[in-house]
């Protein structure tokens, strides 16, 4: 999703700017602007596909200490030179660049632009004129952004340069994230830490509503009234070498290789002294206090998701719903006496769940974000947060965080069962530990997987996973997997619901990927197997080792069948891996989508 930078200070600003948005690639975009001011006024350049297209236009003897660039994903107008970032208002005095969605743009125009040649599609045009406008009319700049802002509805993180004060980044937003990094002798902003890493972890949260005044050596955070609020900031525990790719090809394969240690990292994490795992008291309490759960989540999370409910109905006995939080906002189910929220989110700052987050705190309910970002929007907004400790995820398509996902729902679920006296039989670490090793014999062997990938998927239209109980979810993971990466249409489902429609689909040759890994299902699902093979279908059937039989395409090894998701995926992210590489697609930065989705 769109991405903002800014830099004020005594190096040249290109650069900067360059690598930062650099760094903001993997969140997905189309077009790409900087803009940088120097004695002789406002430089912009924009261009539309990659960052390396931008930086081919990008003039090498303008220098300047002040700038601010953008990413764009467009949402209002299509990907274009002209409805890239950065805009300028109609005197060229202002120039912005805008993450989030203006819902009454339209509005606006008709009030307030109605003289003004627009020169984009872009809902983002509209602030900057408005700016413009209003400081025609004797308000300072900050005033002018002031009035703007409060009518301005929807979502939005800004940065804008006034042509005429050398000084000031202005600063503001709202839903969307945005943070003010801190240097000496210089500040910058950036929509992720990430983009400024290389030159700073001093970082300060922003909230929404307020505006800042960035300069080289101050920030100053304004509330909604105008009153200076100070605030602390914080080092941001990243490493910048944990976003580089080292010697691997894609950010995917790098972090579908990450797993194993990321699983042993979330064991360690929420161990005790004692070696047992353990959570905070009071998401334990809030977990068991709940008559229902209530999982709000999207895409890769929300399948995740469907996992967690198994876990914590069988092993704490607690009812729960999932949801996909973008129908849930606006069709939310009759709600329980005493729910409890849980949110899913990689990223932390996905819009649609947030918008249930919202809402659901004005209902006056509690929260839980489990989530990779510690300090992101749905971490800070819910009363409860779980950290994945899955490590940067780069790649659009998710991995690492899907397992690290499912191992931290299978903690709460254990330390809620504990809590409530129930004994699940079973010693976690001890499994999560046999899950680590598991994955590492299967990331070891990933030829076997790259051949799958060549024998079923090298020229079909179309795929088909079937699963049943857990591995059905798991096939909707790997269903998602394979169609966001290589485009090969891919869709997962209940073995058992196949004959009610979907079986009409099946053609000679057509794959349909089968997962067994669980006992009490083995036999139906094999049933479906043969179902589909009986009409020409190409089946694959990854069984668990206990469970497999003849003409199986791959035993995975025995893991806890409550644990099975965390491995049985791990051979669908790499088929989808290699499926995108045979048809040469961008496998770490999909066509049309972003990383972090952060408009509704
Ligand atoms: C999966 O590979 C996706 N990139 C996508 O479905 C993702 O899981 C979804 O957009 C939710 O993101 P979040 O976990 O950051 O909230």
């Amino acid at each position: 999703m769109c991405g903002i930078v800014g830099y004020i200070g005594s190096e040249d600003t290109k650069e900067i700017l360059l690598k930062g948005l650099e760094k903001l690639e993997y969140r997905g975009y189309d077009s790409a602007g900087i803009a940088v001011r120097n004695e002789e006024g406002v430089h912009i350049f924009k261009e539309k596909g990659r960052i390396a297209d931008l930086r081919a236009i990008v003039d090498e003897d303008v220098k300047s200490n002040a700038g601010i660039g953008h990413t764009r994903w467009a949402t209002h107008g299509v990907p274009s030179r002209y409805n890239a970032h950065p805009h300028q208002n109609v005197t060229n005095r202002y120039t912005i660049v805008h993450n989030g969605v203006i819902e009454n743009d339209e509005q606006l125009k008709r009030e307030y632009l109605l003289d003004i040649p627009l020169q984009s599609d872009t809902d983002t045009e509209v602030i900057v004129q408005l700016v413009g406008l209003f400081s025609k009319d004797g308000l300072t700049t900050e005033e002018a952004f002031r009035k703007t802002l409060t009518l301005l509805k929807g979502s939005y993180a800004l940065a804008l340069l006034d042509n005429e004060d050398e000084s000031t980044i202005y600063v503001a937003k709202n839903k969307s994230p945005l943070l003010v990094g801190l240097g000496e002798d210089f500040n910058v902003v950036a929509s992720d830490a990430m983009a400024m890493l290389q030159i700073t972890d001093q970082f300060v949260e922003l909230m929404d509503k307020e505006m800042v005044l960035v300069t080289k050596n101050g920030v100053t955070i304004k509330n909604p009234e105008g009153v200076t609020v100070e605030r602390a900031p914080y080092t941001a525990e990243l490493d910048a070498g944990d976003i580089e790719k080292g010697t691997y090809p894609h950010y995917m394969l790098k972090e579908v290789d990450e797993q194993p240690f990321v699983i042993r990292k979330i064991a360690q994490a929420y161990q005790n002294d004692q070696g047992e795992l353990q959570v905070d008291a009071d998401i334990v309490n809030a977990v068991n206090e709940a008559d229902r759960l209530y999982i709000v989540a999207c895409g890769t999370s929300y399948h995740a998701g469907l996992v967690g409910k198994q876990y914590l109905e069988q092993m704490a006995n607690i009812p729960v719903e999932v949801h996909v939080a973008s129908e849930f906002v606006y069709n939310m189910p009759l709600l329980s006496k005493k729910p409890l929220f849980i949110f899913i989110s990689q990223s932390g700052e996905t819009a649609d769940s947030r918008a249930v987050l919202v809402k659901i705190k004005e209902l006056g309910y509690k929260a839980l974000t489990i989530t990779n970002v510690p300090g992101s929007t749905l971490s800070r907004e819910a009363d409860f947060t779980l950290l994945l400790h899955a490590g940067p995820e780069i790649a659009v398509a998710s991995t690492k965080a899907y397992t690290a996902q499912i191992a931290v729902l299978s903690i709460l679920a254990d330390a809620a069962a504990k809590s409530a006296g129930i004994d699940t039989g079973f010693d976690l670490v001890h499994e999560l530990g046999i899950v680590a090793n598991t994955m590492e014999v299967l990331c070891d062997g990933k030829e076997e997987f790259e051949q799958i990938a060549r024998d079923y998927l090298s020229t079909t239209r179309n795929c088909f996973f079937i699963g049943r109980s857990v591995d059905y979810y798991v096939g909707l993971e790997g269903a998602l997997k394979l169609k966001e990466i290589s485009y090969i249409q891919a869709e997962g489902f209940a073995g058992g619901e196949l004959k009610h429609g979907t079986i009409a689909l099946i053609e000679d040759g057509t794959p349909v990927i089968a997962l067994a890994t669980q006992e009490s299902v083995n036999l139906n699902i094999r049933g479906n197997v043969k179902e589909v093979a009986a009409r020409g279908a190409n089946t694959c059937v990854i069984s668990m080792k206990g469970l497999e039989q003849e003409g199986d395409r791959f035993v995975l090894p025995a893991v806890h069948e409550l644990l099975a998701p965390l491995v049985a995926v791990v051979p669908l992210q790499l088929i989808a891996y290699y499926a995108a590489l045979h048809r040469d697609c961008d496998v770490d930065k999909p066509r049309n989508l972003a990383k972090s989705v952060t408009v509704e």
